[in-house]
């Protein structure tokens, strides 16, 4: 009896203090809380061409510049390589933070990441994407394909007062 005490007490702790547990979301059911909002932050994100998307890699902040942002199946959905290291930090952190700059006003944006391994999500990103092509295919392993979950974003101005959207 002790012993069996002492097992629960174990994989209590551990469940706690061990890494967050994954989210275990199913990509075919999740449905965005506002599409208005994810398609007003999906234009703005066409219309700057490019964003920085911001990861944690242990202590260390990273940020490069991703350009694929399309709405698929009511999800706001972006893609990279499983070989980049962009890829690993969001395998070990899935929270992430993307910023953009269209010339006049600048979007922040605070989200989960949730990889979608469905084949058909990957083929429709990179046929809005041809150019992707070259490098990637919907059935190879290197494809990934992740939508926002609980995003968070703020768009910014010098001259109006900012304006906070969930999707
Ligand atoms: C304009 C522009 C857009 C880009 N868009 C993407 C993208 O959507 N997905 C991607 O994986 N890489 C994209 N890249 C390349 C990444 O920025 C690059 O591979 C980066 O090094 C990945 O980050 P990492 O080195 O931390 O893995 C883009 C680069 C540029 C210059």
């Amino acid at each position: 009896m002790k012993r069996i005490i002492l097992l629960a007490i174990a994989a209590a702790a551990l469940v706690c203090c061990g890494q967050p547990a994954k989210d275990t979301v199913d990509p075919s059911q999740y449905k965005s809380s506002n599409t208005e909002n994810m398609q007003q932050v999906r234009d703005f994100l066409h219309k700057a061409g490019v964003c920085f998307l911001a990861t944690e890699d242990g202590d260390q902040p990273q940020v490069r510049p991703f350009g694929t942002a399309e709405i698929i199946e009511g999800k706001l959905y972006i893609q990279t390589g499983h070989v980049k290291n962009v890829a690993k930090q969001i395998a070990a952190n899935p929270k992430v933070a993307i910023c953009a700059f269209d010339g006049e006003r600048w979007l922040r944006i605070c989200a989960t990441l949730v990889e979608d391994p469905r084949v058909e999500i990957k083929k429709a990103m990179l046929d809005a994407n041809p150019g992707l092509r070259s490098m990637y295919d919907e059935n190879d392993d290197n494809t990934a394909v992740y939508f926002l979950k609980d995003a968070k974003a703020t768009f910014n101005s010098f001259t109006a007062a900012p304006v906070e959207v969930d999707f």
